[in-house]
């Protein structure tokens, strides 16, 4: 095995990235041809009746008829019934190949045995939960620690959109501040607080549907990659209360979608001491994908605070924490402790055997197979070769990636934003309805993505998978206008 610790062999040249992503959303889309698509299409009416069956049931019982927001849902949402490392089979028994991983969290691949066989032993001794302490808290709150030394203690939690809740709040009881500063598109889950300027940067409460004014009035964004306009954020709240923390996603909004120079979070470390605002990591995607050490140890930058999810279970359920500096993370605790107020957390269901048990025991196999490094050269090998045939059949596509987060840049649409409100007014619904079409493309061709433009690899992606989803690649590739 390698010295290699991390999923990212040589970072990007962001510049070059944002070049091409420029030039791909200041020309004209160029989607599937019509014919073609139609073809994609039947794959669906013809192969997928079950789940077609399954879905539109599903619409009179479930709010439009699937649960996630991932279930990728056009034509109809696919209904599975069987995963396994690297593929996923749907109820007409399809076999795909899955990069959509969940959206995320299992960098050993779907349903990894050894977990599996250890989940299954907590369930026969303790079942799913107790409500009182098990030993597997103390084991994977001292894993993480012994591998992010910045994360001295830890508070596990339901889900990445409830630890970020929780660690806003810690950090406005510890530092007595209000204002919390975001990147604009950036996601950190879907509390009041935070659906702000989501997914498109600029657009400020544009989401916010049944939230009231209040509950996002000390949210603020700043432009992707923009120090100066965060540096000018935090000299106003400085005459206004000053700002409790800052929150990043390290690679860059939408899981470096967006992605930042290395750089980046070492000078939002540094505005942040200047002006005494905690910094907060979101590493909710990064948290173990990128290495065991996570976006922190990659870049060598310490956060006040760090919210953990996915990867924290290895993809079982109450995948969610928030861990960090012990005089920070002492405020959950104060009211038990006796001193101070606490900043009140609770779940039920939080911190229960199984979810620590998959967390501790998938970490300690991501440990002894170096699971992040093999995930990222597949990553690697799937980018390297998408970035060819893009090449080769002269396309204006974008494919890059850090590690095992692969993007693929076809219609743009991620990169539309409020400084050309005209042209994102106009172009927002044909370019999203392009990546959905390929999304659709790439599933009938047996490949599953992340919303048609992101793709996830794990430790289940041998060269010889890779090369055949290369393949089916090309065959939607080949397939769009003006080949
Ligand atoms: C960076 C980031 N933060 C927070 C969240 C929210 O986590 P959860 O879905 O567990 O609430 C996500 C989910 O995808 C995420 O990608």
């Amino acid at each position: 095995m390698s010295n290699q610790k991390y999923a990212i062999f040589e970072y990007h040249d962001t510049n070059e990235i944002y070049n091409r992503l420029n030039a791909l959303v200041n020309q004209p889309i160029r989607p599937i041809q019509r014919d073609k698509m139609e073809l994609f299409l039947s794959y669906f009416e013809e192969k997928a009746v079950k789940s077609k069956e399954m879905t539109d049931e599903a619409k009179q019982f479930i709010p439009g008829g699937v649960q996630h927001n991932l279930a990728f849902n056009y034509p109809f949402p696919m209904a599975i019934n069987k995963a396994e490392g690297a593929y996923l089979w749907d109820v007409d028994s399809n076999r795909y190949i899955d990069f959509l991983q969940a959206g995320g969290p299992t960098v050993l691949g779907s349903n990894y045995t050894p977990v599996r066989d250890k989940v299954q032993e907590i369930i026969n001794t303790t079942g799913p939960v107790t409500g009182l302490f098990h030993e597997f808290e103390l084991n994977l709150a001292k894993l993480i620690n012994q591998h992010m030394p910045a994360v001295e203690m830890f508070r596990m939690l339901g889900s990445g959109t409830e630890s970020v809740m929780a660690a806003i709040r810690a950090a406005r009881t510890f530092t007595g501040k209000k204002k919390v500063i975001k990147v604009g598109g950036a996601y950190h889950g879907w509390s009041d607080q935070m659906v702000y300027g989501l997914h498109i940067p600029g657009t400020g409460r544009m989401e916010a549907t049944g939230i009231p004014k209040g509950a996002n009035r000390n949210t603020q964004e700043f432009y992707p990659n923009n120090l100066g306009a965060l540096r000018r954020k935090l000299m106003m709240n400085r005459l206004k209360g000053g700002t409790a923390a800052v929150i990043v996603e390290p690679l860059g909004p939408e899981s470096g979608t967006r992605p930042v120079p290395f750089e980046f979070n070492q000078h939002v470390r540094e505005l942040c001491d200047e002006f005494g605002a905690l910094l907060i990591f979101d590493e909710v995607v990064t948290g173990f994908r990128l290495g065991l050490g996570g976006a922190q140890g990659y870049f060598g930058v310490k956060p006040d605070l760090t919210i953990f999810g996915k990867c924290v279970t290895g993809g079982y359920p109450m995948a969610g924490g928030v861990g960090g500096r012990k005089d920070v993370m002492l405020t959950f605790a104060a009211g038990i402790g006796g001193t101070g107020e606490r900043a009140y957390v609770g779940g039920t269901l939080s911190a229960n055997p199984l979810s620590c048990a998959a967390g501790y025991f998938a970490i300690k196999e991501m440990e002894s197979t170096n699971a992040a490094v093999v995930a990222g050269r597949a990553g690697d090998r799937l980018t390297k070769g998408l970035q060819e045939i893009i090449e080769r059949l002269s396309l204006p596509y974008v494919a890059y990636n850090q590690g095992s987060i692969c993007h693929l840049e076809t219609s743009g649409v991620m990169l539309l934003d409020f400084k050309n409100p005209i042209r994102l007014m106009r172009e927002l619904k044909p370019r999203k309805h392009m990546m959905e079409e390929m999304g659709a493309a790439y599933m009938a061709s047996g490949v599953v993505t992340l919303a048609g433009s992101r793709m996830y690899t794990s430790m289940a992606d041998t060269n010889e998978i890779i090369d055949n989803a290369l393949d089916r690649f090309e065959h939607v590739l080949s397939s769009v206008e003006g080949i």
